[in-house]
């Protein structure tokens, strides 16, 4: 197995570099998250967009009704949307059926880089052991995209793809790995902190600006392994469970 590890989406260079690899994209506070959570609770399809003017306009071409616009800026609900990036307000009530057209300041963009790789799946600690599953067993070319923060580094993001790292490679023989420096540092990392995510989570500097922000317990919940167990796989510009 060929395993690697970004952590910021900067480091794609090449999109098109991507199209034989399986990218795990994540975000743990709160894209990733929250789109899990979305698609637990019953949402038809997730549109991840790469800006604000970009939702807007893909929202233009539906029928009012039929989706609903939402994401963050600044952690905080866009002016005229629907929702905000709470993992909290996706409530069965709200979006059972509905598409979602979603825009975050980091996770979005980084989900929209993977649109041409084989398979591009949304992780974070709420499901990884379902995005372990599926990426062991559909290929051996893998790399764990960290979405970082504005395109530096972030906590939470490594820490979790550490913990991915950790669980793909567990119990593979050495000689059949071909692992990443950032690999192997992400493992040491998730070793370090993985004993407390949720205290790690506060620790962080997205955790600290959210907590400021009133949104403490979305910590909590993005803390929370393995709680909504299931596959977002982005293709095709849409987002849906598998
Ligand atoms: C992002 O995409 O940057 C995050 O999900 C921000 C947030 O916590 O709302």
């Amino acid at each position: 197995m060929e395993l690697d590890l970004y952590f910021t989406p900067l480091q794609i260079q090449d999109e098109l570099s991507l199209k034989d690899k399986t990218v795990i994209v994540v975000d743990v506070l709160r894209a990733s998250t929250t789109i899990s959570t979305a698609l637990k609770n019953g949402a038809r399809v997730i549109i991840p967009t790469a800006s604000v003017e970009n939702a807007v306009k893909y929202a233009s071409t539906l029928e009012p009704g039929s989706f609903l616009l939402c994401g963050e800026r600044g952690g905080k609900i866009i002016d005229g949307f629907d929702l905000g990036n709470s993992p909290l307000e996706y409530t069965e009530e709200k979006v059972k059926g509905k598409t979602l057209i979603y825009a975050s300041t980091n996770g979005s963009v980084a989900i929209t880089k993977t649109k041409y790789a084989r398979y591009s799946i949304i992780g974070s600690f709420v499901n990884v052991s379902t995005v372990v599953k599926f990426a062991k067993e559909n290929s051996d070319d893998i790399l764990i995209l960290c979405s970082g923060k504005f395109n530096r580094f972030c906590l939470e993001d490594a820490v979790c793809a550490g913990m991915i790292a950790f669980m793909l490679t567990k119990g593979k023989p050495k000689k059949k790995l071909k692992l990443s420096d950032s690999v192997t540092a992400a493992i040491k990392l998730y070793k370090f902190y993985g004993r407390n995510l949720l205290k790690m989570l506060q620790e962080s500097e997205h955790g600290r600006f959210l907590t400021e922000l009133g949104f403490e317990d979305d910590l909590k919940v993005c803390a929370e392994v393995d709680s909504i167990p299931v596959l977002p796989i982005y293709s095709d510009g849409v987002i849906k469970a598998v």
